[in-house]
């Protein structure tokens, strides 16, 4: 076996000359970590798997973990984590955008980012393809924050900024809420879904990778609440604020993002301490599922504000 890497648009590598289902050597697992890290995003397109080897597969980047929302876990494989659309808990999961109805529409984040404890990475695969939309886009942040003028690095350096977990997407203060409106079901707070609440998590605005000591911005839209004390950095409220927008615009540039467009079989690995990441949304009644696993994440990047 020996892999080939094509560059996807913009951001991350294709894969291939890969069979998860033979057996791989230590010296071919060896290499797809340093991929992970030097790429943060994988794609491998057509692998016939099935869930135990999923769960092996990803073992390869660390060990697994389990997402909070435990009630979505297979009970068969709890390193599972199965996102459905198509079925009856769509109503939950449905809003309007420009008067569209959609399912599963997510802004751009980092998973478990609101707990200061982000996990390392995450492994999807397609198990049923949406028939149109559905797609998931990934942002590389360390290029972005490679792309920053000398001034702004400077100044980011400095400073810290605060997430505020919410489940009403119109409490976020730098997603685009233009044309958007609620669903009848949306979740009003954390308890309506069985959901936990955090209290507040703080980020330095550029965290430096624990592995590969690239520099990340951390600023992605979902959940983003402020920049705490600027004065203290010489910025106004005002300033600071319109810089948090000038950084989550620029972070979704193009240039360095990729939108999967997917196909059954295809596995997506990415490294959440790096990229960003969100998806589309499907029109109400497609069936798609996906199949995720979770690798843990052992490094503390943010903190999270207590009570004193
Ligand atoms: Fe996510």
């Amino acid at each position: 076996m020996s892999l080939q890497i094509t560059p996807l648009n913009n951001v991350g590598v294709e894969v291939s000359g890969f069979d998860i289902n033979a057996p791989i050597s230590s010296e071919i697992q060896a290499q797809l970590k340093a991929l992970w890290y030097e790429h943060a995003i994988m794609v491998f397109r057509g692998q016939d798997i099935s869930p135990e080897k999923q769960i092996e597969f990803s073992r390869i980047f660390g060990p697994l973990e389990l997402h909070p929302l435990k009630a979505t876990t297979s009970e068969e494989y709890p390193e599972l984590f199965v996102l459905e659309n198509g079925g009856d808990k769509d109503k939950f999961f449905t809003a309007f955008y420009e008067g569209k109805e959609i399912v599963g529409r997510l802004d751009w984040h980092m998973d478990l980012h609101y707990t200061g404890r982000p996990n390392h990475g995450a492994l999807l695969r397609a198990v049923v393809v949406a028939a149109e939309d559905g797609l998931t886009g990934f942002g590389d942040l360390a290029k972005a924050y490679d792309a920053l003028d000398d001034d702004t690095k400077v100044l980011l350096e400095k400073l810290e900024v605060a997430y505020s977990f919410s489940m009403q997407r119109r409490h976020m203060r730098y997603v685009n809420l233009e044309g958007y409106q609620p669903g009848p079901y949306s979740p009003k707070k954390p308890s309506d879904v069985n959901f936990p609440d955090f209290p507040d998590a703080v980020y330095p605005a550029v965290v430096t990778h624990p592995i590969s000591g690239r520099k990340v911005l951390e600023i992605v839209e979902q959940f983003l609440d402020r920049v705490v004390t600027p004065q203290q950095f010489g910025l106004s409220n005002d300033e600071s604020i319109e810089l948090l927008e000038r950084l989550v615009a620029h972070g979704k540039k193009p240039e360095f993002t990729y939108f999967h467009e997917w196909r059954e079989g295809d596995m997506v690995l990415w490294d959440n301490w790096r990229a960003m990441h969100c998806t589309t949304g499907t029109k109400p009644g497609i069936k798609r599922v996906i199949n995720r696993t979770t690798i843990e994440g052992d490094v503390t990047l943010g903190r999270v504000i207590k009570a004193e």
